[in-house]
């Protein structure tokens, strides 16, 4: 894994908006997240675009994740947050931009056709993830099989209460979710984690410094080959060995690119 730590949540984004503009290009296959960990990042790519720096013109995307028995045009739906926030002010076809159908009566059904959907697309370059106060990376919370694939979890009640934020009561919240897996996560070409703020400290600490476990989710990633994590000092907090991975940074070889592959 690579530790990124940043002064701000604005530098944060920067980086992030950098890493994720080395994968576009017609065919790329984009993994996005909602949560309002990644506006940032998607109001600097979207400001890229804008002024013509960057294009997202013949790119797939899939969403992460999605709640049950929202409708699509929920404003608090995956489907409609994704547009809302990000897609709708790019360069992509909105045909391409896919989350698993929250509305399927067989939701177990709708999970394995996305699953397959992105097998089909070729996988996903570039996996864009927040992490939640309680370890989880999209909905898969604490316990979730570290091989799993897209499938129905129900959600935490740290969860739930975390969401409530976006509802008029808690009690509006759903209860369930169709998500990719982490073993979804982990065929990704690249995963990044962006978090931000003392709140995340604990779980960023799991992530990165911690054992291997189901319980900490995102550790996971852990036993991804090309996985990034972007943090401001504030999420960095707990890290010990923060000087190491500040020091990695700093050496990093000419030869090295963003996407942590070497350059061509
Ligand atoms: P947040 O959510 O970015 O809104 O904090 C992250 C997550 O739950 O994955």
């Amino acid at each position: 894994m690579e530790i990124l730590i940043r002064r701000s949540p604005e530098e944060v984004a920067t980086t992030a908006a950098d890493i994720i503009s080395t994968h576009l290009k017609p065919g790329a296959v984009l993994g996005l997240a909602t949560g309002s960990t990644p506006l940032a990042t998607y109001q600097e790519l979207i400001r890229r675009t804008k002024e013509g720096e960057i294009s997202f013109a013949g790119t797939t995307a899939f969403c992460l994740d999605e709640y049950i028995g929202l409708p699509p045009e929920h404003d608090q739906s995956y489907h409609y947050v994704i547009r809302n926030e990000f897609t709708k002010h790019i360069d992509i076809n909105d045909a391409y931009v896919h989350s698993p159908d929250g509305m399927n009566p067989r939701p177990w059904e709708a999970a394995e056709q996305y699953e397959k959907a992105i097998v089909s697309a070729g996988g996903i370059d570039i996996q864009l993830l927040g992490i939640g106060t309680n370890g989880h990376v999209g909905f898969n919370e604490p316990a979730t099989s570290l091989r799993s694939l897209t499938r129905v979890e129900t959600l935490h009640s740290q969860t739930v209460s975390d969401n409530s934020r976006f509802f008029d009561s808690v009690d509006d919240v759903p209860r369930y979710a169709i998500t990719q897996g982490l073993g979804t996560i982990l065929r990704s070409g690249q995963a990044l984690l962006i978090a931000t703020g003392k709140g995340k400290a604990q779980a960023i600490a799991s992530l990165v410094e911690g054992p291997v476990t189901s319980q900490c989710p995102a550790s996971v990633l852990q036993l991804h080959n090309n996985a990034t994590v972007i943090v401001d000092e504030d999420a960095a907090f707990l890290l010990k060995e923060s000087d190491y991975y500040r020091h990695v940074e700093e050496a990093r070889p000419d030869w090295k690119g963003l996407d942590g592959r070497p350059k061509l």
